[in-house]
């Protein structure tokens, strides 16, 4: 089974994504983890990230891994892992800028498209463009999405926790800059694909849309296993 999660930064995608893959004993895969990967290959090596050529080279050599189970995954990037370092702030921005370059996007969803068909009893997978261009064919598409106001208040008290000094306006702002970039690409911007399934989580609490999505799932399950 494959499960698509897309939507707009800070909605609530890995999450829920982390609780629906441990509910139903499936692979998570954090898309976005990925892009981030690459903008920090390319932070740390001083390289213009608007010199498409050598970004892709970079994307191309990286070797990023996704290990362990959903609640405790690690990003490895080159053997290293990367998991706090991919979520500054800084490093959200060149991911964002490296995801438009479409030989960057070619390598990332094929890799994307090999973890998932290899997981075992199928895999949850996050981002922006799962259900429109990753896996086209997903057995179930939600779009997850909430106000950016809300979306920048949950971002904005998590940075706050992990000790990062920051604004609610500088969020707010990080996060409509983000979603200009994200929509506005010409290579799979981020849109909702017809048959999914949109959530606005802006006014519901975390519960309330895991349980909603659950339930989903397992009517659709329901439905593969007597038209099977
Ligand atoms: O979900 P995130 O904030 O970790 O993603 C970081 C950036 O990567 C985001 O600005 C857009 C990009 N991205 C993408 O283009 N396609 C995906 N499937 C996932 C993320």
């Amino acid at each position: 089974m494959i499960i698509a999660i897309d939507g707009p930064s800070g909605a609530g995608k890995s999450t829920l994504g982390k609780m629906l893959a441990k509910e139903l004993g499936l692979l998570y895969l954090d898309t976005g983890a990925m892009y981030r990967a690459v903008g920090l290959a390319v932070l740390e090596a001083s390289v213009d990230e608007e010199n498409e050529e050598i970004v892709v080279e970079f994307a191309q050599k990286a070797k990023i891994e996704l290990v362990g189970e959903p609640e405790n995954l690690q990003v490895l990037l080159n053997g290293t892992d990367v998991s706090t370092e991919i979520r500054s702030a800084q490093v959200g921005q060149l991911a964002s800028i490296v995801s438009t370059i479409s030989d960057v996007r070619k390598i990332l969803v094929e890799h994307q498209r090999r973890l998932g068909e290899n997981a075992p009893k199928g895999c949850v997978l996050d981002g922006r463009d799962i259900g429109t261009v990753v896996f086209p064919n997903a057995d179930v598409k939600f779009f997850l999405t909430a106000k950016p106001e809300a979306r920048a208040q949950r971002r904005f008290k998590e940075d706050l926790q992990k000790g990062r000094t920051t604004t609610f306006e500088q969020t707010l702002e990080e996060i409509n800059q983000r979603d200009e970039r994200d929509v506005s690409r010409a290579d799979s911007p981020l849109m909702i694909a017809e048959d999914a399934i949109v959530i606005d989580t802006s006014e519901m609490d975390l519960t309330e849309v895991f349980e909603q999505m659950v339930r989903v799932v397992r009517e659709r399950q329901k439905m593969n296993y007597e038209t099977s």
